[in-house]
């Protein structure tokens, strides 16, 4: 019996030991799994986000493992050969500071390696972008950086020489050291004479606030540029010195962009019922403000001023199509309507090259037989979400008003170009709303580059 219990209990002891046993082993197991899921840990995210210039957007790459993390910035211009161009020196840069980075992280580094590179913009306007790429690795206490310097043109792409920008670049060069060594203290100023220049060329950027800087070795130089005006080749000075500030200049790149009024406040400004003899004094204003705007034309007055068409179109503004003779086009037949729409759209084409997206029926007035016909041309149904009623008066400034008044983020702004105190009003009018921090975009701009046929838009 004693045997029998005993036979009985030894399998059920083992049993549970080997229970235990193997609870241990599956937990040691695991341990290790875990232990080398946290030395091999890496991940890597990458976010883009927007710079002060519409058209330039930075990508930023954040890569992290157990012992070390590195944060890339690159910048993506609309100019695919300064992309390259970017990659490559961020890339040689990033190259630079691993070599140079004291020991590979490991999982018994008492510290994590760091490393940031960040692209940054320090000019960009009439195609000169000026960009500083730099480098920092920290590991502990130590540190180290570097810095490139490159100034690109947008026209080819690459990168801009420091003899690209002076009328005599060898006299420039003697004059230049003279005045980098009466900056420095004088150690660092024996050094930098050893410097060549010519190795350095491509070293330097322009700043928003009128300095040239560069890098030579590893002293960064400031000089204003003004110190330099008369060295600069005169085509230079325009591209880097023009008058105009780069808030004017963006509305016509704006255009290139569909996402631009998704991420800026933007108004359209029409005029309806032209061209007139009031329409070039128009052009000229928007030229001078740099302002894009819609024209909705009535294809009898195109047919008497096709200049003026022409000149619009030339000068970066959009036309549409407003019927052919101011015709109420609810409730009227079929073959009315098509005759009024088409026939503009004839003239419109064959005046400025290209069939008008847009139509705008007169007097805001349309009935589904409108649509349809506009849905079968491919053409879009264009109202608007501020009227001034400029018709209704001659006074400039009440027109200005109410003009401005109602004026919000996306509003397409009704005006007219057979009125006098119209065109008067319009220079102040823009610069009301660029006051506000307004752009000034056609209307296809203002909704993301195109709009669909047979659709109707007041506002976006
Ligand atoms: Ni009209």
């Amino acid at each position: 019996m004693g045997e029998k219990q005993a036979e009985q209990q030894e399998p059920r002891k083992l049993t549970f030991r080997g229970k235990i046993f193997g609870l241990m082993f599956i937990i040691c197991l695991l341990l290790a799994v875990l232990l080398i899921q946290v030395v091999n840990y890496y991940s890597q995210t990458t976010v883009e986000t927007a710079t002060d210039y519409p058209e330039i957007t930075q990508k930023t790459t954040v890569e992290k493992s157990f012992r070390s993390s590195r944060e890339t910035s690159i910048l993506v211009t609309p100019n695919a050969a300064i992309n390259q161009n970017i990659v490559q020196l961020v890339h040689d840069v990033t190259q630079r500071a691993i070599e140079s980075a004291p020991t590979k992280p490991s999982i018994f580094s008492r510290f994590k390696l760091e490393q940031t590179i960040d692209c940054r913009i320090t000019y960009f306007r009439e195609n000169i972008l000026s960009v500083v790429i730099s480098a920092r690795w920290q590991y502990g206490e130590l540190t180290q950086t570097e810095q490139v310097l490159r100034t690109f043109d947008f026209t080819n792409g690459q990168p801009l020489m420091t003899a690209d920008l002076f009328k005599n670049s060898l006299g420039f060069t003697q004059t230049f050291l003279a005045d980098i060594n009466r900056k420095l203290p004088s150690d660092q100023a024996t050094d930098l004479a050893q410097i060549s220049l010519a190795e350095n060329q491509q070293n330097f950027v322009i700043t928003r606030d009128g300095f040239w800087k560069l890098q030579l070795g590893k002293t960064e130089v400031s000089l204003s540029l003004s110190d330099y005006l008369k060295a600069f080749k005169p085509e230079l000075l325009v591209r880097v010195f023009d008058e105009q500030s780069q808030t004017e200049k963006l509305p016509e790149l704006a255009t290139q962009r569909g996402d631009f009024c998704q991420k800026n406040p933007c108004v359209a400004l029409t005029f309806d019922d032209g061209p007139t003899e009031q329409t070039p004094r128009l052009l000229d204003i928007l030229r001078q403000q740099r302002v894009p705007v819609t024209f909705f034309v009535l294809g009898s007055a195109a047919e008497r001023h096709p200049e003026t068409i022409e000149r619009a179109v030339n000068e970066g503004h959009r036309i549409g199509n407003h019927s052919w003779s101011h015709l109420n086009l609810r409730h009227k037949p079929a073959g009315q309507v098509a005759f009024e729409i088409d026939r503009a759209n004839q003239t419109i084409e064959r005046l400025s090259g290209e069939a008008p997206r847009l139509m705008r029926p007169p007097y805001g007035a349309y009935d589904q037989s409108v649509l349809n016909k506009l849905r079968a041309n491919g053409q879009a149904a264009i109202l608007w979400s501020v009227d001034p009623r400029d018709w209704d008066t001659t006074d400039v400034n009440l027109v200005v008003e109410r003009a401005t008044g109602a004026a919000t983020n996306g509003s397409i702004i009704l005006l007219h170009d057979n009125h006098a105190s119209t065109v008067d009003a319009v220079e102040s009018i823009i610069q009301d709303l660029r006051t506000r921090g307004f752009y000034f975009v056609t209307v296809e701009t203002l909704f993301g580059g195109s709009v669909e046929a047979g659709e109707r838009y007041f506002h976006n």
